[in-house]
């Protein structure tokens, strides 16, 4: 009775086709409440703000190249590479989500997933929707045009080395006026103005004359400062950024994250911030998902992820982290082994081969996320447990 529960609970969970399949098998268990919501996709019906973007059940996949004679260790030809699987988060509008995990993770491709720039031989399954009031579309079902329309203007991204996404033969004032006439039916002379108010918002001295300088004449800040102006310059809901401090040096990068928040909160923008440094999605987000291999590990408050880790993958990155507590005589944590690589995932937790909790069950299924406490999931029912 949908109406009572609308009466009684602040968020309602509808749950369909719970088969014994779907369990985990952890000793003699059945399936619980708990287990039972963590396998429905985590999303609100009632009582919270409809998400922005919304990305349910995504599946980033590579048919594999033939292996070569002389390479023992050389993948199953027949194989597909799961570089993401079954990716389940959403953001809502002026939100900034931080998205985590080591290399090869799979954060980038889901960053193109979203924008729909995957490269053409990716195999791509789930469902992206974006958008608000009811109005929200699946971006992978749009057509081309539509979806060319939609990109960078109300969905911009960022990236880590501006230099490769810049022109560098075209001053930066006409790239970002370039971005302007591409989605606004502007004059030249009036995208032009735009831009150069663009590039005062994102704290560029002398804006209109460094509008005139080409991209090799301006340093690493200045560039992603730019980069950033023709990100917002049309004013897009979502902004995606892409490791946007990984290539400056550090004081730059507080600069960088300071116009970011700025720019975040004046204009309410939601954004996907994706690092491996955890330290820097400290700063800007309030909430975070942990990835791992591809997998959706951990996703919660930043007090959450921070203060009460729930996954032994994020545990272990959080003791490699050094903070102002740390006693400098006991050696910083460390996480032994390595991610193993796409051609050889274990069947169960892909954590397992490095986990000092794993019990048989590990690696026998993947687990499921288990919702730890309100809004913070974990995909470890081991530890959680307890
Ligand atoms: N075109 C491709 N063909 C095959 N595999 C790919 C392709 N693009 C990416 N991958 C693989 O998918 C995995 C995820 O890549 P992705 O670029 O998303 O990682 P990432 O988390 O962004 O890492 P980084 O922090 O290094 O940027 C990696 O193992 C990568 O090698
Ligand atoms: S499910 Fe098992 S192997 Fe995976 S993180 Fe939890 S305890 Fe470790
Ligand atoms: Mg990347």
């Amino acid at each position: 009775m949908l109406h009572l529960a609308k009466q009684f609970g602040d968020t309602v969970y509808v749950l369909r086709n719970i088969s014994r399949s779907e369990t985990y098998g952890l000793g003699p268990s059945r399936v619980t409440w708990r287990q039972a919501v963590a396998l429905m996709p985590m999303r609100c019906y009632h009582g919270c703000v409809p998400a922005l973007l919304e990305v349910r059940n995504l599946n980033i996949g590579f048919a594999m190249s033939a292996p070569k004679p002389d390479r023992a260790s050389a993948p199953n030809p027949t194989q597909t590479l799961h570089a993401v699987r079954d990716l389940t988060f959403s953001i809502r509008p002026g939100e900034v989500l931080g998205l985590v995990g080591e290399s090869g993770s799979g954060k980038s491709l889901t960053s193109l997933a979203i924008m729909r720039l995957l490269p053409p031989q990716a195999f791509v399954s789930g469902e992206i929707l974006f958008g608000e009031n009811g109005q929200s579309q699946n971006l992978g079902a749009l057509p081309d045009e539509s979806m060319r329309r939609l990109r960078g203007s109300q969905i911009a991204m960022i990236f880590q080395e501006p230099m490769t996404a810049l022109n560098p033969v075209m001053r930066v004032g006409d790239q970002i006026a370039e971005a302007v006439l591409a989605h606004r039916r502007v004059s030249r002379r009036e995208a032009a103005t735009m831009a150069v108010e663009a590039m005062k918002q994102v704290a560029i001295p002398e804006s209109d004359r460094r509008a005139r300088d080409y991209p090799h004449q301006l340093s690493g800040g200045m560039r992603q400062r730019i980069m950033i102006a023709m990100a917002v310059v049309n004013r897009p809901q979502l902004l995606i950024a892409d490791e946007p401090t990984t290539a400056l040096d550090v004081t730059i990068q507080e600069q960088i994250l300071g116009l970011l928040a700025d720019l975040q909160s004046k204009f309410s923008l939601a954004m996907l911030f994706i690092s491996h440094d955890l330290a820097v999605v400290s700063q800007v987000a309030e909430r975070v998902a942990v990835m791992y291999a591809g997998n959706l590990v951990e996703l919660g408050t930043k007090r959450d992820i921070f203060q009460s880790p729930a996954h032994p993958y994020t545990r272990g990155l959080l003791e490699a982290v050094p903070n102002l507590k740390t006693d400098r005589a006991i050696p910083l944590g460390t996480i032994d082994g390595t991610v193993p690589p796409l051609h050889a995932m274990p069947p169960g937790c892909a954590f397992e081969p490095r986990c000092a909790l794993r019990v048989r069950e590990c690696a026998r299924s993947m687990p499921p996320l288990i919702e730890v406490s309100a809004g913070h999931w974990a995909r470890c029912p081991v530890l959680n447990a307890k």
